[in-house]
């Protein structure tokens, strides 16, 4: 009886112990590329083709909500996610900050419709959260590319769907797009026009609801650049971005200039290493697409490149590839690391 007692009990302390070291692990402050990521309660992250917003102190990350069970043929876009986090690395969920209008089909938010990409800046004249996403009527496919934006109060939000527009001086407006604020409180629109995929670029009014004036093409960026994100240090601007192959993977492709409107530089592929969850490489850009740059604040050239690893079929699966930037002159690498911290930026 004694001996059982004494087994029974190292049987206890073993699984304390393994218990402990799982528990530890899961809460590593670390950034793990290609796998399933989690949030505070333990659920699946659901923000696909993101962007984050940096607020005293926080960041918000936002992303397209995907309904799980559902394919992309299949509306699968149930409107935008938030989560926030002051660490990037644990990240609590806000929940569905713009939800997709189950009630009304005649919204123009109805469930339906896409809803791809957003990105949120803030208004210091409106003193509003102001949200852009990319925005296809219910029913009509991908032909007509509007910018749909919400407005908020607060970062977390909720955000009010507000109005949408065709951008890009198009009657087919745009699609794959990214925001720049500028130190003077001006926000940029890099866009890639529809129909011909131009690369162009458009300034918004101050209250950035509209574009203020005509877009301009910037012919040294090729036509068909997807996914575009920006970056700016020390003065010298860098673009990153995708070639057009839907949600198939391709070759990123990179730009710097001097200037924030260019004329740009190709820098060609920045990416290199094998994602060795699914054996693919900087040819096909470890499986992913780029969807935004992330400042790390209060720390000197520290910048991590966001790629969504798309799965059409459930799109709720999708993961997410975060890598950090290293800038080199007048270039940047992306180079595909298994795990790491922000401990990299400290050089
Ligand atoms: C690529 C874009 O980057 C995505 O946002 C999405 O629109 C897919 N194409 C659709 O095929």
């Amino acid at each position: 009886m004694k001996r059982l007692k004494i087994i029974y009990g190292i049987f206890v302390m073993l699984l304390l112990c393994v218990s402990c070291q799982a528990q530890n692990k899961e809460t590593e402050n670390v950034i793990i590329p290609g796998i399933e990521w989690k949030d505070a309660s333990k659920n699946r992250i659901n923000a696909h083709g993101g962007g984050v917003l940096y607020e005293n102190g926080i960041y918000y990350w936002y992303g397209e909500h995907k309904i799980p069970g559902r394919s992309e043929d299949d509306k699968a876009g149930g409107g935008v996610h938030c989560y926030s986090s002051a660490d990037l690395y644990n990240w609590k969920d806000e929940g569905v900050i713009l939800s997709v209008d189950y009630d009304n089909p005649d919204s123009e938010i109805a469930f339906g419709c896409i809803l791809e990409r957003p990105k949120v800046v803030y208004n210091e004249i409106t003193s509003k959260y102001m949200m852009y996403f990319k925005l296809y009527p219910k029913g009509k496919g991908y032909k007509y590319g509007y910018l749909g934006v919400a407005t908020a109060d607060s970062p977390s939000g909720p955000f009010t769907y507000s109005h949408k527009f065709l951008a890009a001086d198009s009657e087919e407006g745009s699609g794959d797009f990214t925001l720049f604020k500028d130190t003077d409180g001006s926000v940029y629109h890099f866009t890639v026009r529809k129909p011909d995929k131009a690369f162009v670029v458009g300034k918004f009014n101050r209250e950035y609801t509209y574009p203020d004036g005509a877009y301009r093409v910037m012919e040294e960026i090729p036509p068909h650049t997807e996914a575009p994100a920006i970056f700016v240090q020390d003065g010298r601007y860098f673009i990153l971005g995708s070639g057009s192959t839907g949600w198939k993977p391709n070759t990123a492709r990179a730009f710097t200039a001097t200037s924030l409107l260019g004329p740009y530089k190709e820098l060609g592929n920045p990416t290199k290493g094998v994602n060795p969850h699914n054996g693919m490489n900087e040819e096909k850009t470890f499986g992913g697409q780029s969807s935004y740059i992330i400042k790390v604040e209060g720390k000197e050239n520290a910048f991590i490149a966001m790629f969504d690893l798309w799965k059409p079929e459930h799109p709720f699966d999708g993961l997410f590839v975060w890598l950090p930037i290293e800038v080199e002159g007048d270039t940047f690498n992306i180079e595909w690391r298994d795990k790491w911290d922000l401990s990299v930026f400290e050089k």
